[in-house]
């Protein structure tokens, strides 16, 4: 038996292949180094969900339905309760998609997809203080989220920049939270409560949450002199690095320079803190050193965490938020698993092995 279920096969899919041999990501047929930097968000969530709600979804027609969906997902936010908003982000966008209805037809899947989309920029405005920006439904995904977050209309390579990003972390096998997804879409339970256990799978450090701590890391460094000494006694500490390692990729994560290249148009527009990126760049190279001394017999590379971290800063998210975000990302490869595995999957049911005591023998 393995403790993390490694290596062992649970499902088919037609949708993304994970190489962590080769470091290489397709996503239905196509490599990501051909979709992060030319496709929208709307165009990899129709190639995604194509034949699994509707034989065919068109990317422009998804992005017209979409823009209607989050205005109708807006009246949520409107009878937000002032509680939720005490609670991390990511808690509070999952409390507020748990009042979505179930369902498994193309009106519950618009309505997941603009959830997190709206609620997300929503709560993040009502913890500062400031009232929800309303969607507008002529907008493109990403440059709504933008303007719902800032209250202005996004610069074209901040939206470019949050595409690439939506895009990169779509999809990626079969994961911790698309398991979870997969899981209860075999039960029948709706793809709601798919999403709902999928949030609540990417939130944990170990998932979905490492991107905050990345920043925190670099905060703590601070200086490019500083990376050697500090990374090695947090790995005395006993500590982990975040955004390095990976259960499948045995080199590095193709995510993360798809990440890394999506900040180049931001950098030469003089649309993020340069400074931020070199000192990023160089605790890198320094962590990829101590690594490879601290742990030869693993190979640890950076992973999607680490430029995640940096795009998303530049893109104005508070760290807090962005475990939220890649919800909002991830939504669509959730839903895309559980239709696959509600139209031809078994109920998943694995057995366990007891371990405990014996009742004694009468
Ligand atoms: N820093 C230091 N050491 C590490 C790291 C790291 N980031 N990652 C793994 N190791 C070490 C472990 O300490 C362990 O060493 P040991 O054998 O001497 O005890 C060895 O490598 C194997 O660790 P495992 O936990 O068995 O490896 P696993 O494949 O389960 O780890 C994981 C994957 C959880 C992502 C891990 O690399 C980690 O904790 N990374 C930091 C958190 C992070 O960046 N998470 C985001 C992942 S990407 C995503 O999910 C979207």
């Amino acid at each position: 038996m393995k403790n993390g279920l490694e290596d062992v096969i649970a499902a088919e899919t037609q949708l993304s292949d994970v190489d962590g041999e080769a470091g290489r990501l397709i996503i239905r047929g196509i490599s990501l180094d051909h979709l992060a930097g030319s496709s929208t968000y709307e165009d990899v969530a129709a190639l995604l969900l194509d034949g699994l709600i509707e034989p065919h979804l068109d990317a422009s027609e998804l992005r017209r339905r979409l823009g209607q969906a989050r205005m109708e997902v807006f009246a949520e936010v409107k009878t937000a309760d002032t509680r939720l908003l005490k609670l991390p982000p990511v808690d509070a966008m999952r409390a507020l998609v748990a009042r979505l209805p179930d369902g498994e037809d193309i009106d519950t899947v618009l309505r997941l997809l603009a959830a997190p989309a709206v609620f997300l920029p929503a709560v993040l405005r009502l913890q500062r203080g400031e009232k929800p920006v309303k969607p507008n439904l002529g907008l493109s995904q990403s440059t709504d989220i933008l303007r719902m977050l800032s209250g202005a209309v996004p610069s074209a390579e901040q939206t470019a920049a949050l595409d690439t990003y939506l895009v990169t972390i779509s999809d990626h096998g079969l994961n911790a939270s698309t398991f979870a997804s997969r899981v209860i879409a075999s039960t029948r339970a709706g793809l709601t409560s798919s999403v709902l256990a999928a949030i609540s799978a990417l939130k944990g450090p170990l998932h979905g949450g490492a991107p905050g701590p990345v920043l925190d890391m670099l905060d703590g460094i601070g200086s490019e002199a500083n990376a050697d000494p500090w990374l090695r006694s947090a790995l005395d500490r006993g500590e982990r690095l975040m955004g390095f390692g990976h259960r499948v990729y045995r080199v590095r994560d193709p995510r993360a320079d798809a990440l890394k290249n999506a900040l180049k148009p931001l950098v030469a527009a003089g649309q993020v803190n340069a400074a931020r990126i070199a000192l990023a760049e160089a605790v890198e190279q320094a962590a990829l050193a101590v690594l490879r001394e601290r742990k030869p017999d693993r190979s640890l590379d950076v992973n999607v965490e680490f430029y995640t971290a940096l795009l998303l800063e530049s893109l104005g998210f508070s760290r807090e938020a962005f475990t939220g975000v890649f919800a909002i990302g991830r939504t669509v490869g959730w839903i895309a698993h559980a239709r696959e595995q509600a139209l031809e999957g078994r109920l998943i049911r694995p057995r366990s092995v007891y371990v405990g005591p014996l009742p004694e023998a009468a």
